[in-house]
């Protein structure tokens, strides 16, 4: 069943007998699975409002504004250490073939400047730090593989050693930021440079052109519920709740629009 509509969505979103789709139990310690099991995305009930407060607790003391300048600095210092010339290649990354595919299709798809920025996790290292985590080198290219199942639960073992890492960097609080902000954020941001919009003779300012992204091209534009009988629900979030609704509506959004501004809009100076 597909749930559509505005109102409908709220309703449903706002009902607490639709739950999460639960990951399966059993899956042992430190793998994308055990996280699953442990952060509040997929928990219901009183487990997800303890969860939840643990993560809004420590959202509670990032600083949009902070972040938005932060983001910006990151994404300065990445273009500026691209040479000129080379503001069109990838950067050469022999221990991550995967990472270089990715640049390559984001600069495809986004242009250069946005496909480069893209490519280096500005959003997971501008969190991570933010968080107090020292080794952001590690950090970020674990956050990019562990954020690709986290959603699905579809992991493999690389998704697993990934999990295992970021145990090792932080808490399970910190981690659901990472990858609950990674992948969402960046993909606002490659539909934004992707846009019609983004390439017009007028494109307006980087808030403007985020705010049009996520009412005509939102990153997350469906979840899953299940009702009572255990049936999966598919709820549409394209009728302008790009951060869901409800009491499990996304906690960071003010967070993901401040990094998005501070990265679009140096992109957008750069250009
Ligand atoms: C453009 C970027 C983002 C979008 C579109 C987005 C969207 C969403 C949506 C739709 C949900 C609810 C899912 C559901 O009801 O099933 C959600 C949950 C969540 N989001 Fe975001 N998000 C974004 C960025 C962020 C950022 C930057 C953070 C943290 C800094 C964050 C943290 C979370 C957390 C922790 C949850 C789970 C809340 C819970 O379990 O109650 N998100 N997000």
């Amino acid at each position: 069943m597909r749930i559509t509509g505005h109102a409908e969505v709220r309703a449903l979103l706002s009902d607490p007998s639709y739950v999460p789709p639960s990951p399966p139990p059993g899956a042992a310690y430190g793998t994308l699975g055990w996280l699953r099991s442990q952060v509040s995305r997929f928990a219901s009930g009183p487990v997800h409002a303890e969860r939840r407060a643990l993560v809004e607790e420590r959202l509670s003391r990032l600083d949009p504004a902070a972040l938005r300048v932060a983001a910006a600095a990151t994404t300065r210092a990445l273009l500026a250490a691209a040479p000129e010339g080379r503001r069109n290649a990838s950067p050469p990354s022999p221990e991550a073939p995967s990472e270089q595919a990715a640049a390559t299709a984001d600069q495809e798809a986004t242009g250069d400047l946005g496909g480069r920025v893209l490519a280096h996790g500005v959003p997971a290292r501008v969190l991570g730090a933010a968080l107090g985590i020292r080794d952001l080198d590690a950090l970020v290219p674990a956050v990019e593989t562990a954020a690709t199942d986290y959603l699905s639960g579809a992991g493999d073992p690389g998704c697993d050693a990934a999990v295992a890492r970021l145990l090792t960097l932080t808490g399970v609080p910190e981690i659901t930021i990472l990858l609950q902000a990674h992948g969402a954020t960046t993909a606002l941001l490659r539909n934004a440079l992707a846009g019609p919009r983004a390439t017009g003779s007028e494109p307006g300012t980087a808030e403007g052109l985020l705010r049009d992204t996520l009412r005509h091209d939102p990153p997350v534009q469906a979840t899953k519920r299940v009702d009572g009988t255990g049936a999966v629900v598919e709820v549409d979030l394209t009728p302008d709740l790009p951060f869901g609704h409800g009491p499990r509506r996304c906690p960071g959004s003010d967070h993901a629009m401040a990094i998005a501004t501070g990265i679009l809009e140096t992109i957008m100076e750069s250009r």
